[in-house]
């Protein structure tokens, strides 16, 4: 190694990087605004009429830079994202993606029922003919950024549709990521769509979109009754938690500890902008909170998250949705950042330990030092 150059981070923390499983890149802009809803009524306030600004490509390429540059300063080294429905807007996030070092799946939103007039695509043929397209425009044009299937809820996705979009998945051999369980009006909405399904998640297995051969990330899955946990466990679907976001548009408590117990994959996500904010190490202190209300309040059998479970499922957990990716165990990629946790002022002799928990709480982007990604060195 003697030729390689040497970075020197003496007396700085240096950690694996974090991973975001769940971000929906266009609602950035908005971030922290409506929070007083609850999910179907944020989403026609909020969300919708934003997404619809990406039909022109100018906002894009003003708005995506936002989000793009707010991932890259702080300690998220990949993500799992999602754009609108709208192909050539979502390349533009693809190309900053691609340049900021940052590895990526990125999605092309589908959605061709229950949406208004403004985001909605034209019919099931559209929509999946308008996937091809993006499919076809992206092939082979990033190292790091990679297109995920990305029906953005059964609500929002006819059954033609989802058939079109596992007949899709199939053929280009695409990851997925959807919404799951997330709240009680959604859940309610799709047993009167899905009256065939045996329950949420069955609308996506039914069409070859959860899992099995389809590597999969469900967002959520605050509600998931016995039957959808046993089919998750069952196809290795991954679980985004996103603490934040299920409080702040009052979906609930996902029971994190049960999905642990029962070995199912599972990350973090920020949801920004249903989460106001993109920091993991802030989805981490909000798991472990949120576990304890749950513990206290509605289900004492099931045991608050520890720190270090926290911290795990906001590196190796999201991680292993990338591959070896989340730990510096042998044979895992290098994706490091590197915390100088001198502003975090104490009295005491801290032990290593207690400085990343500190780290955890305490710091924001402005004690991220250095930031490598696949053993590139991106900040
Ligand atoms: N379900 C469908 N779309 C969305 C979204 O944009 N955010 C969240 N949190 N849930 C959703
Ligand atoms: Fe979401």
């Amino acid at each position: 190694y003697g030729a390689l150059p040497l970075v020197d981070c003496t007396g700085k923390l240096v950690v694996p990087g974090l991973v975001d499983l769940h971000v929906h890149a266009p609602q950035y802009a908005y971030r922290g605004l409506g929070m007083d809803m609850e999910l179907l009524d944020w989403l026609n306030t909020t969300a919708f009429p934003e997404e619809a600004k990406y039909a022109d490509v100018g906002y894009a390429k003003r708005a995506y830079p936002l989000f793009v540059e707010d991932l890259k300063r702080g300690a998220t080294t990949r993500a799992a994202m999602f754009a609108t429905l709208h192909g050539p807007a979502t390349r533009v996030l693809m190309d900053l993606v691609e340049d900021s070092g940052l590895v990526a799946y990125v999605g092309k939103v589908n959605m061709d029922r229950n949406s208004p007039d403004f985001l909605r695509e034209e019919s099931a043929e559209a929509s999946a003919c308008a996937t091809v397209a993006w499919l076809e425009a992206v092939a082979g044009q990033y190292r790091r950024v990679k297109p995920i299937l990305t029906p953005r809820f059964i609500p929002s996705c006819s059954d033609e549709l989802m058939e079109r979009l596992g007949q899709l998945q199939r053929t280009y051999r695409l990851p997925v990521q959807s919404h799951l369980s997330e709240n009680q009006g959604e859940v309610e909405w799709v047993k009167e769509l899905c009256p065939a399904a045996a329950c949420y998640g069955d609308a996506y297995a039914g069409v070859g979109l959860f899992g099995g051969g389809a590597p999969t990330i469900m967002a959520h899955c605050v509600l998931s009754g016995e039957e959808e946990i046993r089919m998750m466990k069952e196809r290795g679907v991954w679980v985004a938690h996103c603490p934040q976001s299920n409080t702040n548009i009052a979906s609930g408590i996902a029971p994190v500890r049960r999905y642990l117990q029962e070995g199912i994959s599972m990350g973090l996500g920020s949801d920004v902008a249903g989460g106001h904010s993109t920091s993991i190490f802030r989805a981490m202190a909000d798991a472990i909170q949120v576990s304890k209300l749950r513990w206290r309040l509605q289900d004492q059998s099931l045991a608050p998250l520890t720190v270090e479970e926290a911290f795990w499922l906001g590196t190796a957990g999201g991680g292993s949705f990338f591959g070896a990716v989340g730990s510096f165990l042998p044979g895992y990629e290098l994706d490091a950042v590197v915390l100088d946790d001198r502003r975090l002022r104490s009295t005491r002799a801290l032990t290593l330990k207690e400085r990343l928990e500190r780290v955890i709480y305490l710091s924001d982007d402005r004690d991220v030092a250095g930031k490598f990604v696949q053993g590139r060195r991106v900040l």
